[in-house]
């Protein structure tokens, strides 16, 4: 095969990853329409619907997500890395089985024991079916197989394609950077960081969630033995808080790889970015705790080390990467289309959902913020002002940076505002009740839950109605492309000529 055919068939298994996993998120996005329009009062969902509803939507916008970020992570390390399609293609599979089985035991087994089917929830005077729990419980280790065959492929290609540890860490570059510039040697392109960090830290989750699942089917195929729940506690928000926290550290990859395209200059990799990214590696494995403040049986140290290792996962990355943004997009001449437009507010985003995470996990605001709306609201405004545009920025930036006929400034800003308006309406609203204290997952929410929710629903509805719009223009632009049968090299690459030692195809 050559490496043309290998590109487009790297192409096609990305766009099979990205349609999955933004399909099922706009789907679910109609889910979240209902619940929000439901804590309103305008319309009316049984309980056992609700939680159903919320248990589908968490954990099918969840999977979503990371199938966009692997398919993003995939495609940019297999233009440096040989690596196989087939086993591409099989992770895929997989995951995909496992979310249809979540949607099988929500939908039909009304299985509503939130995303985090937390120990002994699921098996607690449950209003489902047994065989609904062991419905999810298959379906969330299906996905986990799937996420730990793409975690193991990449990080064997990275390593192998980058100088294995040492070469991926940059540590001659950190240590002796004198030595490291006089031998002309190069850091590995920036998107290679959060792939390694994700594969790795991610094959450690995934070793953790199986231990989990086994046992949760011991117990769900025999009662009687008990598991020790706060154990249980534990190992779920290790394995459930990371994978949450590790789609937007997969998605900035497409970042670094999309922005400088409208900007015309690299995002280049430094020792400082590097060492940015050594710290979410460690630390990102160790905040979890963060959502144990309450349960007074955990020892005070370990909340303690939940508290600095929050700070520590996320500020040094986001920081470094949000200013190197902001410099890539100083005085460059910046082209402005929509995926730079979803990129860049996306990083806003990123900056704005850590700060609301960063406070609710700080203890002393955790006392007044646990469990209130605070919580959807940070993690919708990371995962949804920031993930997600950071998966719709790349797909446009695909189109628009090949595009003969780009799109009008007057249709750029009916889908920039409805959008991004839509998004800091249905999040807005998410803070201000969290702030008022409403609390989260309640279907019938006391005031002012229902004045705000409405207001939300009012945001979500335009939200999808502009991302209707963007699908209509993404189309345009699309044909566009293939009538014009476009040579523009894509992945735009301003420094294809210096690629770092190993990087080869
Ligand atoms: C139109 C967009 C969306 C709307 C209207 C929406 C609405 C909602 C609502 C009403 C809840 C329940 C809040 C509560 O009372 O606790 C919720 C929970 C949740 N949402 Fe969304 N959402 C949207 C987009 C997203 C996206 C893009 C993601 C992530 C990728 C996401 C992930 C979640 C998760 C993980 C939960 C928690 C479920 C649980 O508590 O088990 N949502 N959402």
């Amino acid at each position: 095969m050559n490496a043309s055919t290998n590109d487009t068939t790297a192409r096609r298994i990305m766009a099979l990853y990205l349609a999955t996993g933004l399909g099922l998120a706009v789907l679910l996005m109609v889910v979240g329409i209902l619940m929000r329009m439901s804590q309103a009062g305008w319309i009316r969902l049984a309980s056992v619907d609700f939680y159903a509803l919320m248990t589908l939507h968490g954990a099918g916008m969840i999977a979503a997500l990371v199938l966009c970020g692997m398919g993003g992570i995939w495609y940019l390390m297999r233009r440096e890395v040989a690596m196989s399609a087939s086993l591409a293609l099989w992770a895929y599979g997989v995951t995909v089985g496992g979310v249809l089985l979540v949607a099988v035991a929500a939908a039909f087994g009304k299985f509503g024991a939130a995303w985090t089917f937390l120990y002994p929830l699921p098996f607690l005077n449950p209003t489902w079916p047994a065989w609904s729990i062991g419905a999810f419980l298959i379906g969330l280790t299906l996905i986990v197989l799937g996420w730990t065959v793409w975690c193991i492929q990449v990080l064997e290609a990275v390593l192998r394609g980058f100088g294995g540890f040492r070469g991926v860490l940059g540590w001659d570059a950190v240590f002796r950077p004198k030595a490291f510039a006089a031998a002309g040697r190069k850091l590995p392109p920036p998107q290679v960081l959060p792939a390694f960090v994700i594969a790795f830290d991610g094959l450690l989750a995934a070793t953790a969630a199986s231990l989990l699942g086994v046992a949760l089917f011991v117990h769900w195929l025999d009662p009687s033995v008990p598991l020790d729940a706060l154990w249980a506690k534990n190992i779920t928000y290790f394995f459930g808080h990371d994978l949450a926290n590790f789609i937007i550290y997969m998605l900035i990859a497409q970042v670094y790889v999309g922005l400088p395209a409208y900007a015309g200059r690299p995002w280049k990799n430094s020792a400082v970015l590097t060492l940015g990214w050594w710290g979410t590696l460690v630390f990102l494995l160790l905040a979890f705790p963060h959502h144990l403040y309450m349960d007074f049986a955990q020892p005070a140290w370990i909340q303690y080390l939940g508290l600095g290792a929050s700070y520590l996962s996320s500020v040094p990355v986001a920081v470094v990467t949000v200013f190197g943004g902001l410099l890539l997009v100083w005085r460059s001449g910046m082209r402005w289309g929509l995926g730079s437009l979803f990129m860049y507010a996306g990083m806003a985003g990123w900056i704005l959902g850590g700060i609301g995470a960063l406070l609710d996990a700080t203890i002393n605001f955790n006392v007044h913020l646990h469990n209130t709306l605070w919580v959807p609201a940070h993690f919708h405004t990371y995962l949804l002002g920031a993930s997600f545009l950071f998966a719709i920025g790349w797909v446009f930036a695909m189109l628009e940076v090949r595009s003969p006929d780009p799109t009008p400034p007057a249709m750029r800003w009916t889908i920039g505002v409805t959008v991004l308006g839509g998004i800091a309406l249905l999040v807005g609203t998410f803070y201000l009740a969290g702030a008022a204290s409403v609390p989260r997952r309640y279907d019938v929410e006391p005031d002012p839950g229902p004045l705000l929710a409405g207001w939300g629903s009012v945001g979500a509805i335009i939200l999808v109605l502009g991302l209707l719009i963007a699908t209509l223009e993404g189309a345009r632009l699309w044909r566009g492309l293939r009538r014009a049968k476009t040579s523009v090299e894509w992945p735009w690459s301003p420094d294809a000529a210096a690629r770092p030692e190993g990087g080869a195809r």
